[in-house]
């Protein structure tokens, strides 16, 4: 199994460059079924999940090069098959993207129903409303979801949550729907935006994005382009979080601060330093972090992707902090792998309360999920001590050369794979 050591207590700094988001490249990947190419997309980050998207692709019929520059060329003048394969959407939820523009193109999708995951049951009751809304029939076979229809139609859908992947899966759909569709409450993430960015330029009408009432005038077909991934705000947000805690100062390169405001006031309000500079921004943080309360909610609240990591920086917060997870159901795994460091944690329900303690001790941990992966990383670099992450693959699903770009800041991270070679 493959693991981190951490040998913590070492101030950091330095520069970190932010690569392309994983949750626009994603549903920009699966939105290039939508037509046959090709596309050129840049600023892809070299994630497993994107890999796994790459295959789930391949295994409808696209076509994926990708040339010396990084930039990935996709194609699908063949056709697409309406079947995505179980043994890949099984290991990445997100899979679950290639149903909307499946269904838009073929008029009919057979996309395996993503399971539960570490941090909550997540279903995707949202997205099937949505494609019956538009017209087709929507039914669950064998444990697959299948959506047909003889045509797509416009309509108006009214969302009861502003679920990110439902507002992405029926904007890919009702892109080449007849009429004009509008979805209520949609969700306001600088990922949509990038979507519909990526589908507009694509011959696409898609108006709205980035407010919770999105309108798309179907079209009858998209041609190529080529586009370029936003930052992603998560990564950016997790090493402004180590800069806070660095006792030095972390400069983040090209990420777009207005996509991380509520993280950055968040980090205002405990004392950390911030220093702006077009797309850059220099975290430091000397001092003993205040403490603070915070609720996750859908953007433009705070991500519940950073939740984790701000837990660690509350840990040694000078004082109580309160967090709220309103999101996902479960998403406190990490709490106990904290406890197991010396923090002062208790769960009532969906909220932590956390007494700040002046130290964190090293101690043999696990990364629960993906963004609890980089918050224990984290909090072994601020331990006193040696820390051991196990199952750190969760980590490669999002973070591109984390332990090497850690390390360049001044760290102390070896990288064991599942065979114990560094
Ligand atoms: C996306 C992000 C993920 C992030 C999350 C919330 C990607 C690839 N992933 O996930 O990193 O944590 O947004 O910001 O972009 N829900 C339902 N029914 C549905 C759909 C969602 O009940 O049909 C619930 C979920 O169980 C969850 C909440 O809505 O409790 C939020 O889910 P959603 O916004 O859909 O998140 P994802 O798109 O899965």
């Amino acid at each position: 199994m493959s693991r981190m050591v951490i040998d913590g207590g070492f101030p950091l700094s330095g520069s970190v460059r932010i690569n392309g988001a994983k949750n626009s490249a994603l549903p920009i990947m699966a939105a290039s079924i939508l037509c046959q190419g090709p596309i050129v997309l840049k600023n892809i980050p070299k994630l497993n999940d994107v890999e796994t998207m790459a295959k789930v692709l391949e295994a409808l019929g696209i076509k994926i090069q990708i040339n010396d520059c990084g930039d990935w060329k996709l194609s699908s003048f063949s056709g697409v098959n309406e079947e995505a394969p179980y043994e890949l959407v099984k290991t990445m939820r997100a899979s679950f993207f290639v149903m909307g523009p499946l269904l838009a193109r073929r008029k009919c999708a057979r996309v395996p129903l993503p399971g539960g995951c570490a941090i909550g049951v997540r279903p995707v009751n949202i997205h099937l409303k949505g494609f019956e809304a538009l017209g087709a029939r929507v039914g669950l076979d064998a444990g697959y979801a299948v959506a047909k229809a003889d045509k797509l139609i416009g309509t108006k859908v009214h969302f009861d949550f502003p679920s990110v992947g439902a507002t992405e899966n029926l904007m890919m759909a009702a892109t080449l729907a007849e009429g004009t569709t509008i979805i209520e409450n949609a969700a306001r993430e600088p990922e949509i935006e990038d979507l519909a960015d990526f589908i507009n330029s694509m011959g696409g009408k898609i108006k709205g994005a980035g407010t919770p009432t999105i309108s798309i005038d179907g079209v009858n077909e998209l041609g190529s382009v080529e586009y370029k991934i936003i930052p992603d705000r998560i990564e950016a947000g997790t090493f402004m979080v180590l800069g806070a805690l660095s006792k030095g100062a972390i400069s983040v390169e090209n990420c777009i601060p207005v996509h991380s405001g509520a993280v950055i006031e968040k980090l205002r309000e405990m004392g950390a330093c911030l220093d702006f500079q077009d797309s850059r921004v220099i975290v430091s943080g000397k001092k003993r972090l205040l403490p603070v309360e915070l609720k996750t909610l859908p953007f433009p609240g705070f991500p519940t992707d950073m939740q984790a990591q701000f837990m660690v920086a509350m840990c040694l917060a000078g004082g109580t902090s309160i967090i709220t997870e309103s999101v996902f159901e479960n998403r406190f795994m990490h709490v106990g792998e904290l406890i197991r460091m010396g923090a002062n944690l208790s769960i009532r329900d969906r909220t932590v309360v956390i007494k700040g303690v002046e130290k964190l001790k090293g101690a043999p941990l696990v990364a629960t999920d993906l963004r609890a992966g980089a918050a224990m990383v984290i909090a072994g670099l601020v331990a006193d001590g040696r820390t051991e992450v196990s199952k750190v693959h969760h980590i490669h699903r999002g973070y591109q050369n984390f332990v090497e770009r850690i390390n360049a800041l001044g760290a102390k991270i070896q990288y064991f794979d599942g065979d114990g070679d560094e």
